[in-house]
């Protein structure tokens, strides 16, 4: 079977591209490389032993997303492709909501016309309110989000439901993924964001390699264990055996489905950083340093759902995670730009 990835050139895109090909699909994948470096799939192809095609464009331009389904017999779709920074959102909301909607609504609009309704989409625990009680579960309240990237991702969830509810033939598959970090345990592939990192695990790679300078942990004053956030990190290879796992079942059934994509396990920010100092001897300093604004104390999820109807369950451990992103970061000290 075909799957046609969308994003498949980014961080997680490109790790599950690597798994679909291992079990024997085959992929297209379309991507604008607005947040990429075809690098990545490259290197996938390299490491499977097995070929994909590419096509260099934009999920919004209707005309190719035509032709690829044209050129290609697709079992599937997964779509990753979309902007992901929650503050570059809310300083480009116009952006967020072009380019994270009309990609699914142009998407969709092209799939009903092929007569082709499988659809996984890349949606986040962001959209759970902040009040809920932990372990998130998929019934767990939505909505009121606090930045536009966040609202594309609960709206998304509303319109592929509505599609779903309209039209009984479509099967969507709504995935809400915890916090991905770590990389492909050989360190060909792995995250590699443009200018300073937003999130953990980049900049704490980034400080063991040298790149910057310390590593600010926001706050210590939190109600967890050790005062700093906790977060439910989850390993991008176990995560891209989820879009197979999903893929598998949005073949099988009709309807729309939503599963949280987490270990159900909750570590701090100094469970991280001693961690990551343990299982790769190098040195990360760090500075307390105040709350970053938004942040919550404590998200983990509830993966039973999961694990019981798609039969799916991360594996890998934190130390595997500290393991594979400092194997990655540093095989290639500056991503895929070197
Ligand atoms: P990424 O930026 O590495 O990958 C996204 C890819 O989509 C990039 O290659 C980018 O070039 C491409 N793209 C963006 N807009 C496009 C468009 N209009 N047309 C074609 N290609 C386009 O991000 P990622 O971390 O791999 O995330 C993949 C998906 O998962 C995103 O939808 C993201 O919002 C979602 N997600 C990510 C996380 C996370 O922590 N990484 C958490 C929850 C959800
Ligand atoms: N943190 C630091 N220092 C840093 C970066 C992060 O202390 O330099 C802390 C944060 O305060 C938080 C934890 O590390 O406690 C994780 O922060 P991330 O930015 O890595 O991840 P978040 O949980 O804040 O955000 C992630 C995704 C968002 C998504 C959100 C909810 O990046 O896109 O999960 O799913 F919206």
């Amino acid at each position: 079977m075909n799957i046609l990835v969308t994003g498949g050139a980014g961080y997680i895109g490109s790790h599950t591209c690597l798994e679909l090909l291992k079990q024997g699909y085959d992929v297209t994948v379309i991507d604008n490389l607005c947040n990429s470096n075809p690098k990545s799939l490259e290197r996938v192809q390299a490491l499977a032993g097995k070929g994909l095609k590419f096509y260099e464009g934009d999920v919004r331009d209707e005309a190719l997303l035509r032709r690829i389904f044209a050129e290609n017999t697709i079992g599937c779709v997964i779509h990753f492709a979309g902007l992901k920074a929650v503050g570059e959102s809310v300083a480009k909301p116009w952006e967020y909501y072009d380019n994270n909607l009309n990609s699914t609504l142009v998407l969709t609009k092209v799939m009903k016309e092929a007569g082709m309704k499988n659809i996984i989409f890349s949606s986040s625990a962001t959209v759970y309110t902040a009040d809920n009680e932990m372990p998130l579960k998929e019934t767990s309240r939505t909505g009121g989000c606090t930045n536009p990237y966040g609202w594309t991702k609960y709206m998304t969830e509303q319109i592929l439901s509505g599609i779903a509810n309209a039209d009984k033939t479509w099967s969507i598959v709504l995935l809400r993924y915890f916090n991905p970090i770590g990389a492909h345990e050989s360190g060909m592939i792995g995250e590699d964001p443009r200018g300073i990192p937003n999130n953990l695990m980049p900049y704490i790679t980034q400080v063991a390699i040298g790149r910057r300078e310390f590593l600010s942990v926001y706050g210590n004053d939190y109600d967890t264990h050790d005062g700093t956030g906790v977060r439910d990190y989850l390993h991008v290879v176990d995560l891209a055996l989820g879009h197979v796992a999903a893929v598998e079942y949005a073949v099988k059934h009709e309807g729309c489905e939503v599963f949280n994509l987490g270990t159900g396990v909750g570590y701090s920010v100094l469970d991280m950083v001693n961690t990551f100092r343990e299982v790769n001897q190098v040195a990360l300093p760090y500075k307390i340093v105040d709350r970053r604004p938004g942040d919550i104390a404590t998200c983990y999820a509830d993966p039973a759902k999961s694990a019981e109807v798609l039969g799916w369950k991360a594996e890998r451990t934190l130390a595997d995670m500290c393991r594979d992103s400092w194997n990655w970061q540093s095989k290639n000290p500056m991503g895929y730009g070197e």
